[in-house]
């Protein structure tokens, strides 16, 4: 079992990560001063596997223990959803003195995290993330929220968790395209913050596929430090945190383009970094060589690269919905060779998008 801290001063928190370990989970609750009732939130498909051993290590420590089961998929990321929450915890007599454990991955955690942060203005709230995703990005630095039908993640809140509780053994079940889709945010990581991240990913790429449990944690390891550090630097995103959405500016236009059916968010994310690097390359702040090495890192995890085909003003709308867009300049977050990068203020966006042949 290891542990990282995040550091945020009395919103500090560890990330506790274990092979097996969910049998553990009440005792490391006991260790923090919370009340003696808990609510699990999960979904209809995580729960299947997971619900009944954290349950049963909730109970064995001797707290009352509530459940609360939600549908499973983005689309129910949804403020009905999050009313179905709130009446689960009204119901079950909730007050200030319980605390929320979420039990699954991003769609879950981030709800939940949005329950406890409004539910009588803010209750504890626990993460056992489990999927790759969430393991390595979305369980870890406090953004929590809602989807609206206009957009996603329109509604939410800054409200850190007091415990990430990492069980590899989760991953055991999580099916593969939602795995490989994961992938992508850990080599997002690699390629602006540390290249010899980028170089073990790389390197190590045929033992990552096969979920080799000692990659996997030097993966977890490593993503969550890199996103911990920015996270402690720059809580609410008033600058450095940017970073971390490298790759997602012309990903999220491709799953507004196309529906948010048909790809993954990772998937999407793979095509947007494998944009920016050819960007990057072409504004000058990286040679062919990074450009040829992020996609084929990218293309050896089996994710997509290739762009689908769109207008160029549809791409042009949907990256300027984005919410980085100020004043009709968009922040994009470009790599600078491979292991950093820039925030380059982009006011011509079309001429960007035409040099790099980017939209039909
Ligand atoms: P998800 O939560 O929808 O989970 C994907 C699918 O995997 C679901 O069908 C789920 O039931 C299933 N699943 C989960 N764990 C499993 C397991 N161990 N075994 C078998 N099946 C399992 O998707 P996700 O990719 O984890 O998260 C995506 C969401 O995360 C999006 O809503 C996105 O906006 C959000 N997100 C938030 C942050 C943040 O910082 N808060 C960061 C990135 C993404
Ligand atoms: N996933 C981007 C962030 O947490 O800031």
């Amino acid at each position: 079992m290891e542990t990282l801290k995040v550091d945020l001063a009395e919103r500090s928190y560890d990330i506790i990560f274990g092979d097996g370990i969910l049998p553990r989970f009440g005792s490391f609750c006991r260790a923090l001063a919370l009340g003696e009732n808990v609510m699990i939130i999960t979904s209809s498909v995580i729960g299947n596997f997971y619900l009944e051993p954290l349950r049963r290590s909730l109970v064995d420590s001797g707290y009352n223990v509530h459940v609360c089961i939600l549908p499973d998929g983005e689309e129910q990321k949804n403020s009905d959803t999050l009313h179905h929450v709130y009446d689960e915890l009204l119901s079950a007599h909730l007050d200030r003195g319980a605390f929320i454990v979420a039990v699954g991955g991003g769609v879950v955690g981030d709800i939940s995290g949005f329950a406890a942060a409004t539910y009588l203005r803010g209750i504890p709230f626990l993460q056992v993330p489990t999927t790759l995703l969430a393991q390595v990005d979305s369980s870890v630095g406090g953004k929590t929220g809602i989807n609206l039908q206009k957009g996603k993640n329109l509604i939410g809140a800054f409200y850190q968790p007091r415990l990430v509780f990492i069980d590899l053994a989760t991953l055991d079940t999580l099916p593969d395209r939602e795995y490989l889709s994961g992938l992508a945010e850990v080599v997002k990581y690699g390629v602006v913050a540390d290249a010899d991240f980028f170089n073990y990913i790389y390197d190590n790429s045929a033992r990552v596929l096969i979920r080799d449990k000692e990659s996997l944690l030097a993966l977890e390891k490593r993503s969550c430090a890199i996103k911990a550090s920015v996270v402690a630097r720059d809580e609410r995103e008033s600058g450095l945190r940017a970073v971390l959405n490298f790759g997602h500016t012309i990903g999220h236009a491709i799953e507004s383009l196309s529906g948010y059916k048909k790809y993954l968010h990772g998937e999407a994310v793979a095509i947007g970094m494998a944009q920016a690097a050819r960007i990057s390359e072409a504004m000058g702040h990286s040679a062919k060589a990074d450009t040829d090495r992020i996609i084929r890192l990218l293309e050896m995890l089996h994710l997509p690269v290739e762009l689908p085909y769109y207008s160029q003003e549809n791409y042009l709308k949907a990256i300027l919905r984005d919410k980085k867009v100020k004043d009709g300049s968009i922040t994009f977050v470009l790599n600078k060779g491979i292991g950093n990068f820039s925030l380059v203020k982009i006011s011509d966006l079309k001429a960007v998008l035409e040099k790099c042949g980017i939209g039909g």
